[in-house]
């Protein structure tokens, strides 16, 4: 069974190593994996391949960055070529970016199934581009793996078929549990004078945060509080950095108590990193998830999320931007500590192999 694997941002290259492991287990799979290049370079792309011990991708459609239209549309056009010279069975999309929707989109139109992995979550928010992606890749997947109960009761809401509907588990914690005794090696902390639980960890990219300069400072003026009491560790997103300094906050955070504005990590050191923190503050989805899992408290600079169970079942706390609920979100997550956090059903590290078991006994 031939299975072109797509990836193009960081969070597909963690969820697609376990799944490519475990087909790679099974003469009975024939993977090829096919980077569209939507983020690319050492930093935010090869150190991925590296550190998840993963094979370099067959081929690369180096689409780069662009509005929304060119990226999505460039990854059509060139991934089209690709399914029409590879001809596989299937093509398995991971997450939201702009690479899975374009992806699924060619493979539809030319009558290959699609396998959409991190299938019906849904924030309800259509401002957010990765809803779009969201919802457009489930309409037209032939198979959808689930990572949280939520997501089947969305799915069935929209009319998509039962028996489309697989829930497996979340393959991003497959990979945590991989590689987390590798992790745990990382130099990190020493390298930043860190001592466990006590420091935060920051990400932050999402449009709605970083675009426009109004959330962007009110969650600024809250780092500026927060660090005067702990170091504050934050890796940044290219798109970040270059609205810090165009809005001229990049000063007034380097001049705030302790925070250590870094370039992107890679995965074994920022897990690492994660996993020793006293909290994290972060809008992205995947950290969300990786924070409920290891127990951390976790701030979520947004005002929804798609990821239901990480609030009801994990550590999360909604605060969108607003500077005094950052705040009051903070202090409580620093008294109250870590925790054993109820660990989401099936976040077992096997999702990967029931995906692959499902497959194979789907197109045997
Ligand atoms: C993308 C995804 C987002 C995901 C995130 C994970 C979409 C719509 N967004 O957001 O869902 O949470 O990845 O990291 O697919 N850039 C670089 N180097 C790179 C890549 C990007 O410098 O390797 C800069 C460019 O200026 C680019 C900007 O970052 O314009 C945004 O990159 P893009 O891939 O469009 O979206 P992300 O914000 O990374």
């Amino acid at each position: 069974m031939k299975v072109a694997n797509v990836v193009g941002a960081r969070p597909n290259f963690v969820k697609i190593a376990p799944i490519l492991r475990a087909m790679r287990a099974d003469s009975f799979f024939q993977p090829l994996l096919v980077h569209t290049g939507q983020h690319y370079g050492q930093a935010m792309s090869d150190v991925f391949f590296d550190e998840l011990e993963m094979p370099r991708p067959d081929i690369n459609l180096s689409v780069g960055s662009g509005s929304h239209g060119r990226q999505t549309g460039e990854v059509m056009v060139r991934f089209e070529e690709v399914v029409l010279s590879a001809r596989p069975d299937l093509v398995l999309v991971v997450g939201d970016v702009n690479s899975t929707l374009a992806a699924a989109l060619v493979a539809s139109k030319l009558h290959v199934p699609v396998a959409h992995v991190e299938a019906g979550l849904r924030s309800f928010d259509r401002t957010m581009p990765e809803e779009i992606n969201r919802v457009l890749t489930d309409a037209i997947s032939e198979l959808l793996f689930l990572t949280e109960r939520a997501a089947e009761r969305n799915l069935l809401a929209e009319g998509i078929p039962a028996k489309r509907i697989f829930f497996v588990g979340n393959v991003m914690i497959d990979a945590l549990l991989a590689n987390r005794p590798r992790a745990a090696k990382s130099g990190i902390l020493a390298g930043l004078a860190l001592k466990e639980g006590r420091y935060a960890v920051l990400t932050l990219h999402r449009p709605s945060n970083v675009d426009e300069a109004g959330p962007l400072s009110r969650i600024v003026a809250a780092l500026e509080v927060i660090s005067a009491k702990m170091p504050i560790v934050f890796p940044a997103h290219p798109r970040t950095v270059k609205n810090l300094d165009a809005f001229g906050l990049s000063e007034r955070l380097r001049r705030a108590g302790d925070v250590r504005i870094l370039g992107p990590l890679g995965y074994l050191d920022f897990l690492h990193l994660v996993d020793c923190a006293g909290m994290v503050l972060t809008d992205s989805g995947g950290l969300q998830e990786e924070t409920t899992f290891l127990g951390v408290p976790c701030v979520t600079l947004r005002e929804n999320t798609e990821r239901p169970v990480t609030v009801e079942e994990g550590t999360s706390t909604l605060v969108g931007s607003d500077t005094s609920k950052i705040l009051a979100a903070a202090q409580k997550a620093l008294s109250t500590g870590r925790r054993t956090a109820r660990i989401p059903e099936l976040w077992d590290g096997h999702a990967s192999e029931r995906i692959v078991a499902i497959l194979k006994e789907r197109f045997a």
